[in-house]
């Protein structure tokens, strides 16, 4: 029986208003949540992040950044410091999304360095990683994982310590808002890769606290089935975080 508590979280990347964003944390707020069986977090734009803070305050709900940059601060024009965050309320933040990597040119390197500024400020990272189509059909996906994060986690590799909050998030970049799913046997595998890798490099201890989350095409309909892999510890969520509906019955995937 695996003993790390499942992590419901929802990336809302650059989407709804704040309006939107007012009814759907109303409405997450209002259901009925157990806490003592999952963990919930939102990620949603920078400027919702203090109305999420306000409306979320002592619900036990988590808030996080979905980027940032490793630097305190300077000239870094359209960028946000990790202090800024967590003075806008969040603990966690998303580092290398697959959208940041492809769109933004972000490297494993520069996720290295924002991983290393992000524990440095006390903020959890919840770290991205996943293999493209081509990589997939190539049968690269192992050694895209193992390079992503020999690289992602470079320091923290070195140093042979990684705090034992920090997060991994495996977001295979096929299934990430196109509705195709890795079959929950074909992300455990993945998971698995990560989770000897993590042993391999922090110890037992450590490799099996941390959380391994699934990301791609998350819905009501295949959580059940994911979550019980031994090695999927919860979920990254993009288009199903959206709507109440559809967010909390992920979140209370042990009813269904
Ligand atoms: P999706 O996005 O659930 O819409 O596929 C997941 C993500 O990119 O984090």
């Amino acid at each position: 029986m695996r003993n790390r508590k499942p992590l419901m979280a929802a990336n809302w990347k650059m989407n709804l208003s704040l309006d939107e964003a007012r009814d759907l944390l109303n409405g997450i707020k209002s259901a009925t949540i157990d806490f003592n069986r999952v963990d919930v977090l939102v990620a949603p734009p920078f400027t919702t992040l203090r109305l999420a803070h306000e409306l979320l305050a002592g619900t036990g709900i988590l808030i996080a950044g979905q980027n940032m940059h490793w630097e305190s601060g300077g000239a870094f024009t359209g960028e946000i410091s990790p202090l800024m965050l967590k003075e806008a309320g969040c603990g966690h933040v998303i580092l290398g999304h697959s959208e940041r990597r492809t769109l933004f040119f972000e490297t494993s390197e520069t996720v290295n360095q924002k991983v290393d500024a992000a524990i440095e400020a006390g903020l959890i990272p919840i770290v991205c990683i996943g293999e493209t189509l081509k990589q997939r059909e190539d049968k690269k996906t192992f050694d895209i994982i193992k390079t992503q994060l020999d690289e992602s986690l470079e320091t923290s590799c070195k140093n042979g310590n990684l705090p034992q909050g920090v997060i991994i998030a495996y977001e295979p970049v096929w299934a990430i808002g196109t509705g195709k799913t890795a079959t929950p046997e074909m992300a455990q595998e993945v998971h698995r890769f990560i989770r000897r890798w993590l042993i391999e490099n922090f110890g037992p201890n450590t490799g099996e606290t941390i959380r391994i989350l699934y990301g791609g095409s998350v819905k009501p309909d295949n959580i059940k089935e994911l979550i019980s892999q031994p090695d999927i510890d919860g979920a990254l969520i993009g288009g199903a975080s959206l709507k109440t509906d559809s967010f909390v019955s992920i979140i209370r995937f042990y009813d269904s």
